[in-house]
């Protein structure tokens, strides 16, 4: 089993696309697969052209009314959907702190009957993404492969501002709340710029071995959304579509590999 918890605190660094194409990638190679949206922003629902209910999917399971197979939909085959909306900021909000970051864990025995778990964060490092990478410890610590995934775009500081979440990381991996940065994933590269080249390079130095191959700018990605398909079915034949598919196989490589390794 794979579990992907796709985070950055900083807005705009292809989170959202990049957990709905990993999701929409497995589920097509016949991978029964979850994508669970905890971004108050709901654009996962969005992108795979789903109209999210109020309450909302995420709502319900974080305040434990509803189990996963209560809430999920099918968004496409193999590709069940937990979608969120607005009322996720007011639960959590209510939710109680301590108790808060473990709501999703709980849970964790009804998400391993998938083949792939793919979690699209909210920009923050709030209750709503640490519930999500909780999920994710407590799956890759019964024997998941998997762990943060963390979409990064080539700015000068893009590097630097990794360390806040790396800091984080390493202080809440003891307590089982975050588990290790799986892979980064370089996005909106353009390499005839030298600064995407040095941000490949400076990514390369601090995670070796662990950064996926560049997802290309490309118009198609940003125009997806508005009609509700995957680039998959709106551009299957660009470079969105394999860009992301050679991300995914990337992930998967990397999973086998630590397995081979353990
Ligand atoms: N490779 C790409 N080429 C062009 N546009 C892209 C690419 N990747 C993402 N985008 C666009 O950039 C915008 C931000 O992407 P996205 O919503 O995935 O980021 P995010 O990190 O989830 O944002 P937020 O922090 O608000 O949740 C969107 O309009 C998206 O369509
Ligand atoms: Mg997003």
């Amino acid at each position: 089993m794979l579990a992907l918890c796709v985070l950055n605190q900083k807005g705009g660094t292809a989170k959202t696309t990049t957990a709905v194409h990993l999701a929409a990638r497995y589920a097509a190679d016949g991978v029964q697969t979850v994508l669970l949206d905890l971004d108050p922003q709901g654009h996962a629902a969005r992108c795979l052209g789903v109209d999210s209910a109020m309450p909302s999917a995420t709502a319900r399971l974080l305040r434990e009314e509803a189990s996963l197979a209560e809430v999920v939909v099918e968004a496409r085959p193999e590709l069940s959907l937990v979608a969120s909306a607005g009322d996720v900021a007011q639960v959590a909000a209510a939710l109680p702190p301590a108790d808060g970051v473990y709501r999703l864990a709980d849970e964790a025995e009804a998400f391993r009957d998938y083949g792939a778990v793919v979690i699209d964060c909210p920009p923050e490092l709030g209750v709503l993404t640490l519930a999500a990478s909780a999920l994710v410890a407590d799956l890759v610590s019964g024997g998941a492969r998997g762990g943060l995934v963390v979409p990064v775009t080539p700015e000068p500081l893009a590097v630097v501002g990794l360390s806040d979440l790396l800091k984080t990381q390493r202080r809440l991996e003891p307590r089982g709340v975050m588990p290790p940065v799986f892979a980064v994933v370089p996005t909106r590269v353009d390499s005839r710029n030298r600064v995407t080249r040095e941000v490949a390079e400076a990514l390369e130095a601090t995670f070796p071995g662990r950064v996926s191959p560049g997802v290309r700018t490309t118009v198609r990605l940003a125009e997806a959304p508005n009609v509700g398909q995957t680039i998959y079915e709106y551009d299957p034949g660009g470079r969105g579509a394999e860009d992301y598919s050679s991300v995914a196989r990337f992930l998967v490589e990397l999973a086998e590999t630590n397995h081979a390794q353990a």
